[in-house]
């Protein structure tokens, strides 16, 4: 089974607690999550290799380390997933870009595929998923299907916020994909909604509500 990693870090728990709260605004709400979103990146990469290399200082030679393994791919979900990218991209400037476009169902909750375009060589890259909401799962667990039917195998979760339901759920359909979050929180509601959640995290990043 996949591995759930929660980063409480102090840091990340007091910006979140100013994105849940309600009088938060479009601006200062997207701000906090590209903030978190970097926060993250730092801890969701932890495990990445890496190598001996000789650098010469200004004083003398020496063996440092540096990255070693895949390159890296960062797969925002659209839309709530793009307020996410900016940050991760702060610390892997170089990493490339692939978009997932879903939408939720609001009927069935079940994921829409409308937009998939990913990085020609996904399969030799590390991937980052990024989405700020698992709530049933399905939308995560739709954009890891399409990501592997399009070759990439190396692949990590990246979500804000994650209610019990749609971590057993993407756990279960992929059990070799890591999860990373900044929150676990209690419960889903009659519509698929996050308790306590943040609310319509595109509806608040976005200001379309
Ligand atoms: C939200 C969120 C996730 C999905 C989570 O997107 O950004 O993608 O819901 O729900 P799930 O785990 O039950 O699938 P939404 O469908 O609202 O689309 P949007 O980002 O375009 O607003
Ligand atoms: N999508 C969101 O944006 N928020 C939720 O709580 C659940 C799904």
């Amino acid at each position: 089974m996949g591995k759930l990693f929660v980063m409480d870090h102090p840091l990340i728990q007091h910006k979140l607690s100013l994105m849940r709260d309600k009088n938060t605004g479009s601006k200062e709400f997207r701000e906090l999550l590209n903030e978190i979103a970097m926060l993250m990146a730092y801890e969701t990469t932890r495990d990445f290799p890496v190598e001996d290399v000789e650098v010469e200082t200004p004083i003398q030679k020496c063996t440092t380390k540096m990255l070693a393994g895949k390159k890296v791919a960062v797969v925002p979900i659209l839309r709530a997933g793009l307020g996410m990218l900016d940050g991760v991209l702060e610390i892997l400037p170089a990493a490339k870009v692939g978009h997932i476009g879903l939408y939720r169902d609001p009927r069935t909750l079940e994921p829409v595929e409308y937009y998939c375009k990913l990085p020609t060589d996904i399969e030799e890259r590390e991937i980052i998923v990024l989405d700020p909401m698992l709530a049933t799962g399905g939308s995560s667990s739709a954009a890891i299907q399409f990501i592997k039917n399009r070759g990439g195998k190396h692949i990590r979760m990246m979500n804000l916020i994650a209610a019990p339901e749609g971590i057993a759920r993407v756990q279960e359909d992929h059990p070799d994909v890591d999860i990373y979050v900044a929150a676990q929180d209690e419960k889903l509601n009659e519509h698929g909604y996050i308790i306590p959640g943040l609310g319509d995290a595109g509806d608040r990043l976005f200001g379309t509500k």
